[in-house]
């Protein structure tokens, strides 16, 4: 007898728990918002080309405006994906001084970010050796996986492709 209450009740509780989550993931909201965030970061959902903009804008724009990334060219330093690493560092060194709050980017930021800067300012990895692409990436082991995709397979750069970050070099040799 005791034992099947005890049963009932557990089942209540796993109900209520199940109901819970089902409300917070359908009822739009702040918290959703923050959770979808969240899982986007960590790689279990995926960023829309659109999202993937407005997180590069805002998280490569806390220490530098965002000329730094639009001046930035193929004569001027190696491709996105080192500075996207390089940027780690920064930030790494950032919080340890912990003169600013900046947040450290996860994988996936760091995948979707670098799509975007190379869509939209432009992707001279393929002027580079790949070797020495990884030898800079050290061990940014997603980075340098993420390497070996394909432009046609990355979905955010192939998608924001066709567009120019106004004042990008890319931009202005192509006389728009
Ligand atoms: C923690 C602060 C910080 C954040 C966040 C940051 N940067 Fe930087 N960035 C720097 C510093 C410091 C430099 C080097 C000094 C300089 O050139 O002003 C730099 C320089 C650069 C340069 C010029 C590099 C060169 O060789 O000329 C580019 C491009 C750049 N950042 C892109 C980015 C991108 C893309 C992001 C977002 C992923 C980003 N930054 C986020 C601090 C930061």
């Amino acid at each position: 007898m005791r034992g099947k209450l005890a049963v009932k009740k557990y089942l209540m509780v796993a109900l209520t728990i199940i109901g819970v989550v089902l409300a917070l993931a359908l009822v739009p909201n702040p918290l959703n918002k923050k959770m979808k965030g969240e899982l986007k970061a960590r790689g279990y959902l995926e960023y829309t080309p659109q999202e993937a903009m407005e997180l590069a804008y805002a998280r490569c724009t806390t220490c530098h405006n965002e000329e730094k990334m639009i001046k930035y060219c193929s004569r001027c330093g190696p491709p996105f994906i080192v500075v996207v690493h390089y940027m780690k560092k920064y930030i790494d060194i950032a919080q340890k001084k912990g003169a600013m709050d900046v947040k450290q980017l996860t994988d996936a930021e760091a995948i979707a970010i670098t799509q975007v800067w190379n869509a939209v300012v432009g992707n001279w990895e393929g002027d580079w050796r790949k070797k020495d692409i990884k030898r800079l990436l050290e061990n940014d082991e997603a980075l340098a996986r993420f390497l070996d995709v394909p432009v046609k397979d990355r979905k955010i750069e192939s998608a924001l492709k066709g567009k120019t970050a106004p004042g990008a070099y890319k931009y202005q040799q192509e006389g728009l």
